[in-house]
C-alpha cells in the first residue's frame, strides 16, 4: 500500500511541478499574506491540482495544505502539502523551490516526496525503505566535525524581529565552512539527506515545510531533533537535522550560543 501512496505522490508532485515550471516562464503575480509573506498564482494553482488529485485518489484521507484548501478531517491518514516551498525564490525567478508532500498514518510520517521542477530533482523516501534521489539510493554525508561542515538555515517571513536565529547564524558561520540560506526548507532538508549539507536548522516552521524532509533525512541515515536535542514534533518551535555524526556537536553549540544570548 505504501508503494501505491508513494507512486501517487510522485505523480502528483511532478504534475504540480509542471505548473510551477509553466508559471516560472511568466512574470509572477504576487500578493501578500503578511508584510513579507508572499503568495503567488503558482502557489494556488499547484495546491488546487494537488488537493483535487489527492481527493480523487484517496477521498477518505485528510489533506493539510498550506494555502488552506485541503480538507483536514480526523482520518488516520493525513497528507502534509506545501504546493510551493520557496515562494520568495519563485517570485524572483531564483530556481530554488519545490513541491513538498508527505503522508502520515496515525501521526507517524510514512513517506515524503520533494520535487524541484526546474532542475528536475526528485527526492523520495518511504519509511523503512530508504531515501532516493532521481531513483538512486542516497545517504547523508560522512563529515564528522562542524569545522569541516557545510550548514544551512532559514529565516521566517513573519515575526522577523522576534526570531533568535541571527545569533546562531553568526556563530555557526565562524565555526564551519559556511552557512547557506537557500530559502526552501523542504529542499534544505532534502540536501541534508543527500549530503550536500551536513546540517540544517530553523525556528518556527510549519508541518508542511518539514514533513517530507524529515522522512528523507531519517531514511538517509540522518538525525532529526529540536534545537535542544529533544524529539522533534511536527510544527514544533525548532528543527535540527543532521547527518547524525555532527548532531551532538550542533546541539552543544546551540546550548552555548543560547547561554551567551540569554546572559547578554
Ligand atoms: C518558507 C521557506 C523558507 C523558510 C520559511 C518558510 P514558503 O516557505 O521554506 O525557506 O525559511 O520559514 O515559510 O512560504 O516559501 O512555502
Ligand atoms: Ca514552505
Ligand atoms: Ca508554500
Amino acid at each position: 500500500m505504501l508503494k501505491t501512496y508513494l507512486e501517487a505522490a510522485v505523480e502528483i508532485a511532478q504534475e504540480a511541478g509542471k505548473i510551477l515550471r509553466e508559471e516560472n516562464e511568466r512574470p509572477p503575480t504576487i500578493s501578500y499574506k503578511g508584510d513579507f509573506d508572499l503568495v503567488t498564482q503558482a502557489d494556488r494553482r499547484s495546491e488546487a491540482l494537488i488537493v483535487s488529485r489527492l481527493q480523487k485518489y484517496f477521498p477518505e484521507h485528510a489533506v493539510a495544505a498550506e494555502e488552506g484548501t485541503g480538507k483536514d478531517t480526523d482520518s488516520e491518514y493525513r497528507w502534509h502539502v506545501d504546493p510551493l516551498d520557496g515562494t520568495t525564490n519563485f517570485a524572483h525567478h531564483y530556481p530554488c523551490f519545490c513541491v513538498s508532500m508527505a503522508l502520515a498514518g496515525n501521526k507517524e510520517l510514512l513517506l515524503g516526496v520533494i520535487y524541484n521542477p526546474i532542475y528536475n530533482e526528485l527526492f523520495t523516501a518511504a519509511r523503512g525503505e530508504g531515501a532516493l534521489f532521481n531513483g538512486r539510493k542516497i545517504q547523508c554525508s560522512k563529515v564528522d566535525a562542524v569545522r569541516n561542515s557545510l550548514l544551512c538555515t532559514g529565516f521566517p517571513n513573519h515575526n522577523r524581529e522576534a526570531n533568535p536565529n541571527f545569533h546562531f547564524y553568526w556563530d555557526f558561520t565562524l565555526r564551519s565552512h559556511g552557512v547557506r540560506r537557500d530559502g526552501s526548507a523542504a529542499l534544505d532538508l532534502a540536501y541534508v539527506a543527500m549530503g550536500r549539507f551536513d546540517s540544517f536548522w530553523e525556528f518556527g516552521l510549519n508541518p508542511w515545510d518539514t514533513a517530507a524532509g524529515v522522512v528523507l533525512v531519517e531514511e538517509a541515515g540522518g538525525k532529526i531533533t529540536d534545537m535542544q536535542g529533544q524529539p522533534y514534533t511536527l510544527g514544533g518551535p525548532s528543527i535540527l537535522a543532521s547527518n547524525g555524526l555532527i548532531h551532538d556537536e550542533m546541539v552543544r553549540v546551540v546550548a552555548e550560543v543560547s547561554s551567551h544570548t540569554i546572559s547578554q
